[in-house]
């Protein structure tokens, strides 16, 4: 079999990247030895949303009271809430199918592996020969010593989604952005959880403001969610209480179940390096070009592979590059742009620079802010806490990076991100009519706030 490309791994990363290639009038087949999707569509990002927003419902059933509006405590059935989170991820595992098939991609579900330059093996004894080859195998969950899955009452974000029971307490091991999301899911589903973070604050990784954690963490308190940063999981107990995990000093934590969430790794073993010549680096990445080429001519890898923040649209913006060069087309590509977002409650989300970093750059910069109990939707909405803040060169108002921390901050970060990778200024947000009553107008505020002229605050 003789293809332009062959791509090992279809999640958001392969497919998107399979799909433009096609489109572009590439030859195309797909390998994929689970189902289409990858970790993203079928155990991260999608069914951790589906169970975010099935779960804000818990909460907003016992915020209604303030609002005259009474609810009879929520009743869990885990079953059912499980088989309608599987059913968002197998319409969607479907719909990928379909644009596949739509677009003439080959897929082949079984696993291949880079059997020397331009072949690729699969696990069927069949062989494929491409003039390129695409690595997009992902990552998967690390253990960390005296912590493994294979500990029954360890469990990865795998178990955690798999909704198999609700712990009565859980432990996290792992300040970061799957412990912090899992633990506002479990939070809500009624589980007494703490947070252990071994680094002195909780998304050690994240360029964020001091500020932004700051609003998180005490929304976490007030959910009654325990966070204890400096504290390393050290060793764990079996008790005839349940496991016990030892931070040191003689202090220990008690759990019921235990959410290992201290990392991932990228799946760059057994995929057949050696055959080409590549080295992954010490953490397992394989080490890219811009033109995202691997050290072997014709083996390009994308997303949670190669270094870089592991985020999904990351994965396909890449595989967008890729395809556009395969055919000398541009498509960019800044590092420096790419938006986050994090499904806690309240939501953050940030693009381009925190006021921090640009600060430490020696950048001179402006900054504003707008709080969300200012804005009439928000009010109206019972979402009054967070803030919108946008951090902007001094001299030329260019927008350099913006956080919100609030409802929505997720999608609310879109317009900030267009205007980040554009160049845009802060005039151009402050002088684009929103529509009112919206929460998007909390960001022209920020920025009529940086120039000194928001209406709906006092400008100091
Ligand atoms: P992470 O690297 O974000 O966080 C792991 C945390 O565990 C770190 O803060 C680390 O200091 C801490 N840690 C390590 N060993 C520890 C110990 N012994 N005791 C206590 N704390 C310890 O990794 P995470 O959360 O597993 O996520 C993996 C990747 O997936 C990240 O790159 C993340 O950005 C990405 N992701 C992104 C999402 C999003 O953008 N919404 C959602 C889920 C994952």
């Amino acid at each position: 079999m003789n293809y332009n490309v062959a791509i090992i791994g279809a999640g958001p990363g392969g497919y998107v990247a399979a799909i433009r290639m096609a489109q572009l009038g590439l030859s195309v087949i797909l390998i994929e030895e689970n189902k289409l999707g990858g970790i993203c569509l079928n155990k991260g990002c999608i069914p951790t949303k589906a169970l975010y927003s099935a779960t804000k419902l818990i909460e907003r059933a016992e915020d209604a009271q303030a609002m005259g509006i009474e609810f009879t405590t929520p009743v869990i059935d885990l079953e059912k809430l499980s088989s309608w989170k599987e059913g968002v991820i197998s319409t969607l595992v479907d719909g990928t199918a379909a644009l596949l098939k739509a677009n003439g991609v080959t897929v082949y579900q079984t696993r291949g592996r880079l059997e020397g330059t331009g072949r690729v093996a699969l696990s069927t004894g069949k062989t494929v020969d491409a003039e390129r080859i695409v690595l997009a195998t992902g990552s998967s969950p690390i253990e960390i010593p005296g912590f493994t899955f294979a500990d029954p009452h360890i469990w990865s974000s795998d178990d955690a989604l798999a909704l198999r029971e609700i712990p009565r307490r859980l432990l996290l091991i792992g300040g970061g952005v799957i412990g912090l999301e899992l633990a506002t899911i479990y939070n809500r589903l009624g589980s007494k959880v703490t947070i252990l973070e071994m680094m002195p604050e909780i998304l050690p990784g994240i360029d964020l403001d001091r500020r932004t954690i700051a609003t998180l963490k005490r929304a976490l308190k007030a959910q009654g969610i325990t966070v204890r940063v400096n504290t390393a999981a050290k060793s764990i107990e079996e008790t005839s209480e349940g496991p016990v995990v030892q931070i040191g000093d003689g202090d220990a934590v008690a759990a019921d179940r235990i959410l290992l969430a201290v990392g991932r790794r990228p799946n760059s073993a057994d995929i057949g390096l050696e055959t080409v010549g590549i080295e992954p680096d010490r953490r397992g990445f394989v080490p890219v070009d811009k033109k995202l080429q691997t050290s072997a001519p014709g083996v390009y890898a994308i997303g949670d592979l190669v270094p870089g923040p592991m985020l999904a649209h990351k994965g396909s913006a890449e595989g967008l590059n890729l395809a556009a060069s395969f055919v000398g087309q541009n498509y960019p590509l800044d590092y420096q742009t790419i938006p986050q977002a994090i499904f806690t409650d309240p939501e953050i989300a940030s693009v381009g620079l925190s006021e921090a970093r640009a600060r430490e750059e020696g950048q001179d910069v402006i900054v504003g802010r707008f709080p969300y109990a200012a804005l009439g939707k928000a009010q109206g909405m019972r979402e009054t806490q967070g803030f919108f803040q946008v951090v902007a060169d001094a001299k030329s108002k260019r927008l350099l990076g913006t956080q919100i921390v609030g409802a929505e901050a997720s999608a609310l970060i879109a317009e900030a991100a267009l205007a980040v990778q554009n160049g845009l200024s802060l005039e151009t947000i402050a002088d684009s009519v929103h529509a009112h009553p919206t929460l998007p107008e909390g960001l022209k505020e920020a920025a009529e706030a940086a120039l000194g002229r928001a209406i709906h605050a006092v400008n100091r």
